[in-house]
């Protein structure tokens, strides 16, 4: 059986792009796997911490089972049951909302998702794909900005093994209504994503 994790990172619950994007990926995901589970990390609207000292310390040196680790084997487990990811994510400031850079840092996780010998690293995570829905107020193409935000994701995935990443970005939501029927023009893009 299939399981789609759905991580949705917009602080906005209502007029958020990404998500109304995320909501009809799903739908269409759900009449491809009738079957298939979908587990949901809204962490826009319930934020992950920061890392801390402690945290990092034991992710090196602890116990799986030490208290201070249940958050992030909690989002590792996750993470490593889905066979299939979605991201749904703005770009702030030019960057990442910080609250998926906080889901990244207890993800990466040596002996979890990776794996050091000497100087190589190597992923733990296989056969998976992640899609990325992105919405940014910009409308601008070939930004630097954009390609900075999409090599950080794309790098930061392939370090844990997944390398099958397939990105649609909605830009200029500056300038453009909600109620327009923009939806309408990435109604292809999301069956082009699942269709690869
Ligand atoms: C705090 C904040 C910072 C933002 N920074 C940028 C930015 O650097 N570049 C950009 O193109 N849009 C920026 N935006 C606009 C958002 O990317 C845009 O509104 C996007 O549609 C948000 O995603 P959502 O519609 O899913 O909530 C920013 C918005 C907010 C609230």
């Amino acid at each position: 059986m299939k399981t789609l994790l759905r991580i949705d990172a917009s602080i906005r619950r209502q007029g958020s792009f990404s998500r109304t994007l995320g909501d009809a990926f799903v739908g269409e995901w759900k009449h491809r796997h009738p079957q298939g589970e979908v587990l949901t990390r809204d962490i826009g609207q319930e934020p992950l911490p920061h890392l801390s000292d402690e945290v990092a310390n034991a992710f090196f040196t602890g116990a799986r089972e030490l208290q201070v680790l249940a958050l992030s084997n909690l989002l590792c487990d996750e993470l490593k049951q889905a066979s299939e990811i979605l991201i749904t994510c703005p770009m702030y400031n030019f960057g990442i909302p910080s609250t998926l850079k906080a889901w990244f840092d207890q993800v990466v996780r040596a002996n979890e998702t990776f794996r050091r010998d000497g100087y190589q690293y190597e992923g733990l995570l296989h056969n998976k794909t992640v899609y990325i829905i992105m919405a940014m107020g910009d409308g601008r193409t070939g930004l630097r900005t954009t390609e900075n935000f999409e090599y950080y994701l794309t790098d930061t995935l392939a370090f844990m093994g997944i390398h099958d990443v397939r990105i649609v970005t909605v830009g200029g939501t500056a300038t453009r209504s909600f109620t327009d029927g923009w939806q309408a023009t990435y109604q292809q893009s999301i069956s082009q994503l699942l269709n690869n």
